[in-house]
């Protein structure tokens, strides 16, 4: 059986203060759950406070990017070793606003994931088509193409804690989500693809969660589906009731 991690993106939402506030809200909501991992990823600045905050319960923090050196004249990056000595233990990697306004490419993402196996750390890679990519039936070989380039080079061992996120582009904060069936379709592409890549063992308990407009009231038709490992989750995580609600589908 595959854990289910329920995973809170909060892209460039929330200040400390904010999140102090978050966390005092969610916590009690979600006081005993174990029957998923939890994990927020806020922005940078409000990590420090995030991790206060959720000390000794059962939320994990995790961040939204890191770079493949461990230090050196890149300004405005931060380090897989400046997470680490935070305590920070997730990290999500080839988000598709990093491809679509950044300029991550598939490279850059194989570079970072990498980086993050090394350390350590959990990468949340994410994979998904735009709509054009979608309508022109060329689904699956993006996300091949992506699942290939993103493991190029790494082992199977040292992939253990991978992680991979689903999210289809047209979907991501449109508030239109992919059906439950849909998403398990592409993600037994991606299992097919990584057990191509890592073997049939690795694949199979390979965690793959599905991003995009996950709201509480889809959050449980999504989380039926048995390729569906959990949710990547935008907009919705915002807020403590309706993250709760989620975590709680
Ligand atoms: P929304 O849940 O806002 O659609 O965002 C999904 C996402 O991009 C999570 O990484």
């Amino acid at each position: 059986m595959r854990k289910k991690v329920i995973a809170a993106n909060w892209k460039m939402n929330k200040t400390s203060d904010e999140t102090r506030d978050f966390f005092h809200n969610f916590l009690p909501l979600v006081e005993g759950h174990d029957r998923d991992e939890i994990v927020v990823c806020p922005p940078y600045t409000s990590v420090d406070a995030a991790l206060a905050c959720s000390k000794g319960s059962n939320v994990a923090i995790g961040v939204q990017n890191v770079h493949w050196k461990a230090e050196g004249a890149y300004t405005g990056e931060i380090s897989a070793p400046m997470l680490l000595c935070l305590g920070v233990k997730h990290v999500i990697i080839g988000h598709s606003e990093r491809r679509q306004y950044f300029g991550e490419t598939d490279d850059t993402v194989n570079l970072r994931l990498k980086t993050a196996l090394e350390a350590g750390l959990t990468p949340i890679c994410c994979v998904g088509e735009v709509l054009e990519e979608r309508e022109a039936g060329l689904t699956d070989d993006v996300l091949r193409r992506q699942c290939v380039r993103a493991f190029h080079a790494i082992s199977s061992k040292k992939a253990a804690k991978l992680v991979v996120a689903y999210e289809p582009v047209w979907a991501i904060g449109t508030g239109k989500t992919a059906t439950p069936e849909l998403a398990a379709e592409a993600h037994a592409v991606i299992r097919r693809e990584a057990a191509e890549v890592f073997g049939e063992e690795f694949a199979a308990n390979l965690r793959i969660l599905y991003g995009g407009s996950v709201k509480p009231d889809n959050a449980s038709s999504l989380m039926a589906q048995e390729e569906i490992d959990g949710a990547l989750v935008g907009g919705a995580s915002l807020d403590p009731k309706s993250l709760a609600a989620i975590v709680k589908y």
